[in-house]
């Protein structure tokens, strides 16, 4: 039997991710919006790309969670995104209400899903979503590093005028402006970048790298990035039901790994069937560990605004 995928949140990220799903046929699936029409709207789009590239996947849309049964992974991208001028945190409290409605109605009807979670502030809803569906931690984790990563290894190779494929980058911390951009565990064909760019350099694709977000809503002046989150999104959900042990970073729930204790963060973390096998320590430079430290402390400020 096909496995099945159900996605909560029917707008750009949420049918972006579905988008990339649907090429990789891996599973059925199923779009649930808040919106009247929207989620039925895109999913019927959907389908019938499906007879163009060959594909026999069913793609379902609509309001009601009852179509979320069964599923096997459930994403949730539902919530507002960023306008210029916000950060991720801005968007605690409205979120955040959305999040727990989302995770609560798809437990209903999927005890045994795997749950992904986008929305921002993204840690913080990782957090919340594990907390109101009383899932052990491994079953809950949220994507942002891919992210994060992808657009650091897109910079370095155009700087460097390299193939993509050369280009290994590893950005860990909360998705926020705090996150640790790597430079010496980030490599291009096992070389350091730290040994390959200038630091001026290196120093300006770490700093566009942590305002990659924002680079892009502002361009975009309504609505942030969904080409790459789709796809990291679509990543992650293809080593869960692969089974693959992939490791990848992605906020995942810490008792004690990198001397952080109680909350989602993002870290090398091992994806499989059972969801986040186990957290990969990294060896880390000083000013990284202070760095990462920082960020933690700001991801556990907001998670202690969480009402649960
Ligand atoms: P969007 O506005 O295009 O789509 C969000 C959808 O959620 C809308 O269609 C809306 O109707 C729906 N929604 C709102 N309340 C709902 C509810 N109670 N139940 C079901 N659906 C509901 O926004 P987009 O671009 O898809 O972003 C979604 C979230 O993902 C935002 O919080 C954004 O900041 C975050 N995001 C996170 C990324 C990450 O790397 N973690 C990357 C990109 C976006
Ligand atoms: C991003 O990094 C908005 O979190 C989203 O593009």
């Amino acid at each position: 039997m096909r496995a099945k995928v159900s996605i909560i949140g029917a707008g750009n990220t949420g049918a972006t991710t579905a988008h990339w799903l649907a090429e990789l046929a891996i599973a059925d699936l199923v779009l649930i919006d808040i919106v009247e029409g929207l989620a039925q709207g895109k999913a019927l789009d959907l389908q019938q790309a499906m007879p163009v590239l060959g594909r026999d996947i069913k793609i379902r849309g609509g309001t009601e969670y009852e179509l979320t049964a069964g599923s096997d992974v459930i994403v949730i991208t539902a919530g507002l995104p960023r306008k210029p001028g916000m950060s991720r945190d801005d968007l605690l409290a409205a979120n955040a209400e959305i999040v727990r409605q989302a995770a609560l109605n798809t437990l209903r009807y999927s005890p045994e899903a795997i749950y992904i979670v986008l929305t921002n502030p993204l840690d913080v809803m990782t957090y919340l979503v594990m907390k109101v569906t009383g899932l052990a931690p491994h079953r809950v984790f949220g994507q942002a590093g891919i992210l994060d990563s992808t657009r650091m290894a897109t910079f370095v190779a155009e700087e460097l005028g390299v193939s993509v494929e050369n280009v290994h980058c590893y950005v860990l911390g909360g998705h926020g402006d705090e996150m640790v951009p790597l430079t010496a565990i980030s490599n291009v064909a096992g070389v350091p970048l730290n040994q390959i760019l200038p630091q001026e350099k290196l120093e300006a694709i770490v700093e566009r790298t942590r305002k990659g977000g924002g680079e892009i809503v502002s361009l975009l002046k309504v609505g942030s990035a969904y080409y790459a989150p789709g796809i990291a999104v679509a990543k992650m959900v293809e080593a869960v039901l692969r089974d693959r042990h992939l490791i990848a970073p992605v906020s995942a729930y810490l008792r004690g790994e990198y001397g952080l204790h109680d909350l989602y963060f993002g870290v090398p973390a091992q994806l499989g069937r059972s969801g986040v096998e186990k957290v990969i320590e990294y060896p880390l430079t000083e000013s990284e560990k202070e760095a990462l430290k920082r960020s933690a402390a700001s991801v556990a400020e907001n998670i202690a605004k969480l009402k649960f």
